[in-house]
């Protein structure tokens, strides 16, 4: 049976008085919900598997922002394709504050590297702030036969087909790197892509790939035991948390040179107050003297509050677009 929609069946001055209360609660609905805000847990999305770099760093900034937050920020691996599935996962997401995402350079080769994605990679996040750099390095099964940069160089050159290179999938930091590395090198390398560069260590570690190019934060505990070996870092100085390793321009392959970065997003839609409470809480986590100690420790460094802001995250982000899309186009490969 039909039947007429509520607001229609009211006389007309009750519907007037309907809808003027509805736009008085509307009004106050916002500054009610951001007063509360956070009221349950938040979950904050990994675009890789567990283990890796990029759950690393979120797994420390969340742990700290819980306690500013006074809530759960748990993380959640949404794995796959470079990346794109998890941030698609929090660009579809109601924009209430209560989704968010960790992800890393790759928020800027996206939007050049797919061209047929089911979300929008710039226009669907709210820039909640910057939270790291981290850098690269060049590393491979511990049995290699090489025993410096050039050797290995000259490894990939002979056996071209032979040394496979593992990733975390289309612009992920370790394929950018992979891209930098084969240039330098200038040979191409048979790819194996993971879901994250987690479980792609463990495979380097029992050998069933022979090398990748990872950030420290899931390289240096494994290269300080032995179990990886490692040729280069691909900053321009070398780090203090490994000292003895040689810049990629000291081992000579000048060209090899990236650093990777972190980034905290909501979706797009979010109100300000919310994403501004969430850059409030990211920057003490940030100053937090445990994960200060802890990102020194695995090579990396927190970037200064003043990069932890939605506007200077924004900027640099745009930036960083802007400054892989020749490069990306040059070389003509895309993910489509
Ligand atoms: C990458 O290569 O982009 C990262 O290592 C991904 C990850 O965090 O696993």
């Amino acid at each position: 049976m039909y039947r007429r929609p509520l607001l229609q069946a009211l006389p007309r001055l009750g519907r007037l008085a309907l809808a003027a209360a509805g736009l008085a609660t509307m009004a106050w609905m916002p500054a009610q919900a951001q007063g509360n805000y956070p009221s349950r847990t938040i979950t904050m999305v990994v675009p890789f598997a567990a283990g890796g770099p990029t759950d690393t760093v979120a797994r420390l900034v969340a742990e700290s922002m819980s306690r500013d937050l006074n809530q759960t920020v748990v993380v959640e691996n949404v794995g796959g394709a470079g990346g794109t599935l998890g941030a698609a996962r929090v660009a579809q997401a109601r924009p209430d504050g209560y989704t968010v995402l960790m992800h890393h350079i790759g928020m800027a080769t996206t939007p050049t590297l797919y061209r047929r994605l089911s979300y929008d990679p710039v226009g669907g996040f709210a820039p909640i702030g910057l939270v790291t750099e981290v850098p690269m390095t060049v590393i491979t099964r511990k049995d290699i036969p090489a025993k410096d940069l050039k050797e290995l160089a000259a490894l990939i050159r002979k056996e071209t087909t032979g040394i496979n290179y593992a990733n975390a999938g289309i612009g992920a930091a370790s394929h950018l790197c992979g891209l930098l590395l084969q240039k330098a090198v200038d040979a191409p390398m048979t790819t194996v892509p993971y879901r994250g560069t987690g479980p792609a260590m463990t495979d380097l570690i029992s050998g069933t790939v022979d090398m990748m190019c990872d950030q420290t934060t899931n390289t240096t505990e494994q290269i300080r035991a032995g179990a990886v070996k490692v040729f280069a870092v691909t900053t321009a100085e070398r780090l203090a948390a490994m000292p003895d390793v040689p810049t990629a321009a000291e081992a000579g392959l000048p060209g090899l040179e990236v650093t990777i970065w972190h980034g905290l997003y909501a979706p797009k839609g979010t109100d300000t107050a919310i994403v501004n409470r969430l850059s409030a809480a990211l920057q003490k986590a940030l100053q937090d003297p445990k994960v200060g100690q802890r990102f020194a420790d695995l090579g990396t460094t927190p970037v200064a509050s003043d990069r932890a802001t939605p506007a200077a995250h924004a900027a640099f982000w745009q930036n960083d677009i802007a400054k892989w899309k020749p490069v990306i186009e040059a070389a003509g490969q895309y993910a489509d």
